[in-house]
């Protein structure tokens, strides 16, 4: 027994009630290696059994939300046996490699370890005092910024929570920088001492659209750019029209690398041309499609990434890391940590190296550079860029197999990880269809409406995807047809 469980012990006697639950903690402490093996145990069994599971459940009836708190605890090895009974078994197998839902990736096992060892040694990523976590997402922001080709010393950013929260940096950011260009400081008088923003997009994310709501812009709040004729990609001739038409002293561009449809992604250069004309904050949502650049066939689809002041990508998805890890990328760090500073005597360090409480929503922060330092150590870029290749190439391949079926219909040859199709029915029909393919078990796809036709989304994004898995998904679909 230590002396922290000694002096435990001695107080224990004045309040027994909280000791018996202090006391299956230290229980468990001291089982710490039994406990781990075992979760290491289950959690191996399901990693390796998402690809025989059901892809997702669609049954979860017998697990009861409504369920009362128990007054006293079990202890975690009884408690892992009621994870395997009531929740185990009613899990999507999103990890899984035809789980082609939204654009979800997997988690590289060397990723799951970063994650596992994030959670164990538990630190608040707030900055550099006394840890070097702060060095460590300096360092993974570094090579991310190599992988999708920007130049570091220009290029700084910060881990989020995923890409809604980058983009809406983005804004945050955009928008101060806007402001201090006219001697306007939102940061300090508000968003209404610069009532005639005006923000521009084309194709925005459904988060953007959140992102704006959020920060009091307001949804509705934004000039529509038409989009080239069956396509989600910005039309410049657009754009700079309504540029040119906008006498707002502030303007920020939303652009798309990657849609999360089409997968369209905007000439980004023609864009940077027209915001450095009318003085504009060019935001870039590459969530997925800032990955394009792995690929040497793809990579020209990002040429002028390196123009945008802002970019917003995820690590949860292509780079298949755990939720949650999105990615902000910024040529300007120093109006960033303006809008997201906090200050407080308590929290002041004299430690050398980036403070991340300042940039982003939270203070208290997981060590989330850790999984990707992991399993960027573990596989390279090499492994990344096997990912994005294999899964591009997915796509191609059931955009084929649809092409050439009688009974479907490919909505859009795709551009990167998306297969968009649809079959020859109705709407009505197609959603029935849809409803099919996900019962068998097999596969998961999620719907959309593209060129006035439902559709299904088949969102490649998984290491483990291989070609054995088009033939289930392929045989899969005909069984429904
Ligand atoms: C282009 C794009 N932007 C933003 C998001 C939002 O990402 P997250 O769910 O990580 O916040 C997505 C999600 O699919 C996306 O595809």
């Amino acid at each position: 027994m230590n002396h922290i469980e000694n002096s435990f012990q001695n107080r224990a006697k004045s309040s027994p009630t909280a000791d018996t639950a202090r006391h299956l903690m230290f229980d468990d402490l001291e089982k710490l290696g039994r406990i781990l093996v075992h979760t290491g145990d289950i959690a191996h069994g399901f990693v390796q059994g998402a690809d025989d599971m059901d892809v997702i459940c669609r049954d979860f009836s017998a697990f009861d939300p409504s369920r009362p708190l128990p007054q006293k605890g079990r202890g975690t090895l009884d408690t892992l046996r009621a994870v395997q009974d009531e929740i185990l078994p009613l899990l999507a197998a999103s990890i899984g490699p035809r789980y082609l839902g939204f654009v979800t990736g997997g988690t590289t096992p060397a990723a799951l370890v970063g994650d596992w060892l994030a959670s164990a040694i538990d630190q608040n990523a707030t900055g550099p005092e006394g840890s070097v976590n702060a060095a460590v997402e300096e360092q993974v922001i570094n090579w991310l910024c190599e992988i999708a080709n920007l130049p570091v010393p220009q290029f700084d950013g910060v881990l989020t929570t995923g890409a809604t929260v980058s983009n809406l940096l983005g804004l945050v950011a955009g928008r101060q920088w806007c402001g201090e260009k006219v001697g306007v400081d939102i940061d300090a008088d508000g968003a209404g001492a610069l009532p005639d923003l005006e923000l521009f997009a084309a194709s925005p994310h459904a988060s953007m659209i959140k992102d704006l709501s959020i920060t009091g812009i307001g949804r509705n709040n934004f000039t529509k750019v038409a989009t080239h004729p069956r396509s989600e990609q910005t039309d410049i001739a657009d754009l700079k029209a309504k540029l040119a038409a906008s006498d707002a002293r502030g303007k920020i561009v939303i652009a798309s690398a990657g849609t999360v449809n089409a997968t369209d992604f905007d000439d980004l250069n023609a864009i940077a041309d027209l915001c450095m004309t009318y003085g504009a904050w060019l935001h870039v949502d590459a969530a997925f499609g800032m990955f394009a650049a792995l690929d040497d066939r793809r990579a020209h689809l990002l040429a002028g990434l390196e123009r945008a002041d802002s970019i917003t990508s995820d690590a949860h998805k292509w780079l298949n890391v755990p939720y949650d890890c999105g990615i902000f990328l910024t040529r300007h760090i120093d109006v960033l940590e303006k809008s997201c500073r906090a200050f407080a005597p308590y929290l002041d360090t004299k430690a050398e190296g980036n403070m991340y409480i300042n940039r982003g929503v939270e203070n208290s922060r997981r060590f989330r550079a850790l999984p990707l330092w992991v399993s960027m150590q573990a596989y390279g870029r090499d492994g990344f860029a096997g990912i994005v290749r294999s899964n591009c190439d997915q796509a191609a391949d059931l955009a084929a197999w649809v092409k050439s079926h009688d009974k479907l219909d490919l909505l859009r040859d795709p551009i990167l990880n998306v297969t968009m199709f649809t079959g020859i029915g109705s709407d009505d029909d197609n959603r029935a269809l849809l409803d099919r393919i996900n019962a068998t078990g097999e596969v998961f796809l999620t719907p959309t409406i593209y060129g006035g036709r439902f559709g299904f989304r088949a969102a490649f994004s998984n290491w483990r995807t291989q070609n054995h898995d088009l033939i289930i998904i392929k045989q899969a679909i005909e069984a429904v047809l």
